[in-house]
């Protein structure tokens, strides 16, 4: 990594050293990631592009702990995410996380105010006021008159919206999205990200967004590109967007 980014005001909010994770297929495994390193300063907003299937949904899953690795080292606001039993991973990530999923993940039963209010209910907060905060994020993402409808009511952009806001209703210092705006029209990815941006440049906050939408690389204060299981390029946006 390069000195000039370490040596920056911005402190390195999540460290992935060596990481490799397989998968099994057959005789010979599948290398979802080979010895990767990675980091993503605080105040930042990183983005990491590459081709399908080069890694960069499994390195979103091993920062976050919902995916072990083989081996390597991660820290996510310098506690290593190897060393906690899984009941600590899971208090940590609800605590300190919000994700935005490739496929969305919301839950069918609930209506949209009830997915976004979940990450609040898991810390405790009572369900009206948990309903009244998310209500207002997704009232500023456009949702506000859909709030009782059900995901299966929704098109695919609305459903990633609903996404959207489940990831920004707790303010969490790390904010992790797989494509987000693949569903999006430019006005509403464009929105979106600026949501996004303004939670990223907070000096305690980190946003990382894997993205294939050139749209929205101007949001960035920092790219890292993968090929086959490994961060091949990793520098400030500018420097990437002239390249
Ligand atoms: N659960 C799994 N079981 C087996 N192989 C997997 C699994 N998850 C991912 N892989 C394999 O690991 C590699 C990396 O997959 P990953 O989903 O991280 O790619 P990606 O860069 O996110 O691709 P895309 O841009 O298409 O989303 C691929 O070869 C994929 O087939
Ligand atoms: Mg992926």
């Amino acid at each position: 990594m390069s000195s000039e980014k370490n040596s920056a005001l911005h402190s390195v909010a999540v460290r992935v050293d060596k990481v490799t994770k397989t998968f099994p297929n057959g005789d010979t495994p599948t290398y979802a990631l080979r010895e990767a390193s990675f980091e993503a300063l605080a105040g930042q907003l990183t983005m990491i592009v590459g081709p399908s299937g080069c890694g960069k949904t499994t390195l979103l899953s091993v920062i976050c702990g919902t995916m072990q690795t083989d081996s390597g080292r991660i820290e996510v606001f310098g506690q290593d995410i190897g060393c906690m039993s899984d009941a600590e991973v899971t208090a940590f990530r609800s605590r300190n996380v919000g994700f935005i999923f490739q496929q969305f993940n919301l839950i069918p039963t609930l209506t949209l105010v009830e997915n976004a209010s979940v990450p609040l209910i898991l810390q405790g907060w009572p369900y009206r006021k948990a309903e009244e905060k998310a209500a207002s994020v997704l009232e500023n993402l456009g949702l506000g008159k859909r709030l009782r409808s059900f995901p299966k009511q929704l098109s695919g952009g609305q459903q990633q919206r609903v996404a959207i806001a489940r990831a920004l209703v707790h303010d969490p210092r790390l904010i992790i999205c797989d494509e987000p705006t693949a569903s999006l029209d430019a006005k509403t990815g464009h929105h979106a990200l600026e949501l996004l941006k303004q939670s990223a440049c907070r000096q305690d906050r980190c946003v990382i967004v894997v993205t294939h939408d050139s749209r929205i690389f101007s949001f960035a204060d920092w790219i890292a590109e993968m090929e086959d299981g490994r961060v091949v390029k990793s520098c400030p946006a500018a420097e990437y967007r002239h390249a």
